[in-house]
């Protein structure tokens, strides 16, 4: 593979990050140094996607203890603790993020206690940027596993964005698209544009576009029109959180996806790493559903699209129940119902 696109990176010691709410016009580099700042990516989604706002977070949890002042463990574990209370306000559905804050308190409880300051903040960079290369290799991992799904599919449909502006690189729902390019293959992907923030077209067409892929955007609500007429054999989403019966939150609009793929007889498939895998919910009903800014329904690109003084409802994600799909893509093997059976056969160690 060429050099990803990936949203996030260091450079030395710098923390980059590609403002996501400016693409596809602007490619603006930015440089968080601060546990606020980072908090403020994640909030305004220049860093969006589940897997992303862990890696996010992992290097927001070494700021705060680099922005923060600490003479030994004890109270490097207090500035980590109040770091992560602070950062896993910033959004509440992507488990990633409370995997990775946790993972990082985890991390900063098993070093040496009689360790200098300086060496352990140095240990929390390097263990943010190992979540970060974990999740690159996982990607790629879910896209081996997803391939042989897709390879005889002439059309795809995906939602909004779980590529590589969503990850570590390489993404999940697109990462076995990826790999099915890398062998030639190169079906078409019907990119949905995913109201009200329009990840699909403004992200997914980008990233696919820039791979060489063959991508047509289409508005949400053409999806059943282009599956009544047989131009799709699968659709294939992300997630933000995937409880233990499998029902999955992702991005709003995908329940119905799925509610289409059963009337028409195409299979849904999930693709996710299992960072996003809550054990702890037992069904989707425990899983907690952001609502954002009405200002994003009313507006269209920032310009007003409907009375600014028009009630609004506006859920950035659903859930999609677990009947409805046909497969879990996991880095470890392809889930299948029952999916409490089959998740944690496969978890392996990653059950929590
Ligand atoms: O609001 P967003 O853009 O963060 O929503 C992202 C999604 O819903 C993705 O499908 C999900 O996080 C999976 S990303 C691999």
């Amino acid at each position: 593979m060429t050099q990803p696109l990936m949203p996030l990176w260091t450079e030395d010691s710098k923390i980059l990050i590609l403002d996501q709410t400016r693409l596809p016009q602007e490619r603006i580099v930015v440089q968080v140094e601060t546990p606020e700042q980072m908090h403020h990516a994640i909030r305004t989604l220049m860093v969006r996607g589940a897997p992303a706002i862990g890696n996010a977070a992992a290097f927001g949890m070494y700021l705060g203890a680099k922005c923060g002042s600490f003479q030994d463990h004890q109270k490097l574990i207090a500035l980590l603790e109040k770091t992560g209370v602070y950062l896993s306000t910033a959004r509440p559905t992507a488990v990633n993020l409370f995997w990775a804050i946790r993972h990082m308190e985890e991390f900063a409880h098993g070093l040496p206690q009689d360790t200098s300051p300086a060496v352990m903040l140095k240990a929390l960079f390097q263990e943010a940027q190992a979540v970060l290369e974990r999740d690159i290799e996982t990607c790629k991992a879910i896209g081996r596993q997803g391939a042989p799904l897709l390879m005889r599919c002439n059309g795809i449909l995906t939602h909004c964005n779980a590529g590589a502006l969503a990850t570590g690189a390489y993404g999940t729902a697109l990462a076995p698209i990826y790999t099915l390019l890398e062998e030639g293959i190169r079906p078409k992907i019907y990119s949905d544009e995913t109201r009200p923030l329009l990840q699909g077209s403004r992200l997914t067409a980008y990233e696919l576009l820039a791979a060489g892929a063959d991508v047509t955007t289409i508005c949400d609500d053409m999806a059943a029109w282009v599956m009544a007429q047989g131009k799709v054999q699968a659709v294939i989403v992300g997630a933000d959180r995937i409880a233990a019966n499998g029902d999955t939150a992702n991005k709003i609009g995908t329940y119905g996806l799925g509610v289409l793929a059963a009337y028409h007889g195409i299979p849904l498939y999930i693709a996710a790493p299992f960072t996003t895998v809550d054990f702890q919910c037992p069904d989707g009903n425990a899983i907690p559903i952001e609502e954002r800014d009405p200002q994003e329904v009313r507006e269209f690109c920032g310009t007003p699209s409907a009375p600014q003084d028009v009630p609004v409802y506006n859920p950035a994600f659903d859930i999609t129940p677990h009947q409805l799909i046909a497969a879990i893509i996991t880095e470890n093997g392809v889930a299948y119902p029952p999916f409490s059976e089959s998740l944690p056969r496969l978890a392996g160690e990653n059950t929590r």
